[in-house]
């Protein structure tokens, strides 16, 4: 019988679990343009409201994931592998992570985004580095990757080209909140590396895509299971996203902040999901054996310098000149309103106020200002006194002075301690 794609849709519109042929044959037909656009939109309104079962979303991710190349890598006992997170502000984790694996006799060849949202993009961040370049081919990340062990860049367009077609669709819409497919489009991306390990940063709370940890939570088994279906070593680590991650949140200042934290000066909370997430992946890759000695090996690379060394061979193979200057915008002063505890920050408010300064993105098109940021000064269930400081504000005059009043009003302070909240709430594996 020939494949009518208004079956396919019609099936999963009334409930109906698609065979794996269906999907491939649909995803194939989608990506060289046989099947339209309003007919991916359909169905991907279908998934959104029936969902799929384990079975689907891994035809989904592989129909996805061979509409393009996958990276190839020498059978030389070095084994391949990613960190991949869901998106938070002031997550610079991956800028770390990548050099410290690449001391681990690992290769770490990071394909990376763009801001999503309100959360900040780790490309952005790096191309605050004068000369970084972000648009390698496959031949460039092959090159990189085997010189150094690690590369951080964009997708090429080899990679997973359904993913880019569909989620522009998505984005567009209303389709992207799905579990099946965000698994996908996530998945599809990170297979597409090659990997023998990978683990992912699963976020949740006021700064991230998931506000609420069940959401989290199911959204982390349906990638744990993926991967694993798909013969990759995954696992993930559910942290908290109710306040920026470590201090610095913006472009140029977040590149700083991971800097400092090479060289031994690193804010506590990042320097602990680095090295969980890190020793996590080292011990399911195989590389070390048990999670205490991976973490001690990854802080032995931070506190030797080493694993500073491997960022600046990394940023200097991708055209980036760290000693040039990377401007940070004038200094403005948030301070405490009342006395009492840091309750609750609204992430995603300070993430929206960055972008209203330029430090993200309002449409695709727009560029970035990498100049402006802020520095966080007080932590949940800090005890602050009026007047005290909150945050330092980089913006241009102007732009802080229309943003005030919302700044101020993401800092909840109560007169009643608050707890402060736990960072890593929960490790998942093969459920
Ligand atoms: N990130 C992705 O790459 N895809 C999604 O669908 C959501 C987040």
């Amino acid at each position: 019988m020939s494949f009518s794609p208004a079956v396919v849709i019609a099936k999963k519109r009334d409930g109906e679990s698609l065979t794996a042929d269906e999907i491939h044959t649909f995803i194939q037909a989608y990506t060289l343009g046989n099947i339209p656009d309003y007919q991916m939109s359909a169905l991907a309104m279908a998934i959104y409201w029936r969902s799929m079962s384990t079975d689907e979303t891994a035809a989904l991710t592989e129909a996805m994931l061979e509409s393009g190349i996958v990276l190839d890598w020498p059978d030389d006992g070095r084994a391949v592998v990613d960190k991949h997170s869901t998106g938070g502000i002031g997550d610079k984790v991956s800028l770390l992570l990548a050099p410290l694996l690449a001391c681990s006799h690992c290769r770490n060849p990071m394909i990376s985004g763009r801001g999503l949202g309100a959360t900040g993009g780790t490309l952005d961040k790096l191309e605050s580095i004068p000369g970084f370049r972000t648009n390698l081919d496959v031949d460039e990340i092959t090159q990189v990757t085997g010189q150094i062990g690690c590369v951080i860049t964009g997708a090429s367009a080899r990679i997973a080209p359904a993913d880019k077609k569909l989620y522009a669709l998505r984005d567009v819409t209303a389709t992207v909140p799905s579990i099946p497919l965000i698994t996908a489009s996530i998945m599809s991306k990170k297979l597409a590396e090659g990997l023998d390990a990978l683990v992912l940063d699963v976020k949740f709370g006021s700064g991230s895509f998931m506000k609420e940890l069940s959401s989290a939570h199911a959204l982390a088994q349906s990638l744990v299971s993926t991967g694993e279906r798909m013969g990759v070593r995954t696992t993930a680590l559910l942290t908290d996203m109710n306040q920026p991650l470590g201090r610095m949140v913006g472009n140029a200042v977040e590149v700083d902040e991971t800097i400092a934290a090479l060289q031994g000066n690193g804010p506590a909370d990042l320097i602990e999901v680095t090295l969980e997430l890190g020793a996590e992946l080292l011990t399911s890759a195989g590389t070390e054996s048990t999670v205490q000695q991976a973490r001690q090996r990854l802080q032995g690379h931070l506190d030797s310098g080493r694993a500073f060394e491997k960022f600046q061979a990394m940023v200097a193979a991708q055209g980036g000149d760290l000693n040039a200057p990377r401007p940070v915008a004038e200094c403005h002063e948030l301070r405490a309103s009342q006395t009492g505890w840091l309750q609750a920050v609204d992430a995603e408010a300070i993430g929206q106020v960055l972008i209203e300064y330029g430090g993200g993105r309002k449409v695709m098109s727009d560029a970035v200002d990498h100049s402006v940021g802020l520095e966080m000064r007080a932590r949940i269930g800090d005890q602050v006194e009026q007047g005290a400081l909150l945050a330092r504000v980089f913006a241009h005059p102007n732009a802080y002075q229309r943003t005030q009043d919302s700044l101020q009003a993401a800092f909840s302070i109560s007169a009643e301690p608050a707890p402060p909240l736990p960072l890593i709430v929960e490790h998942i594996t093969t459920p």
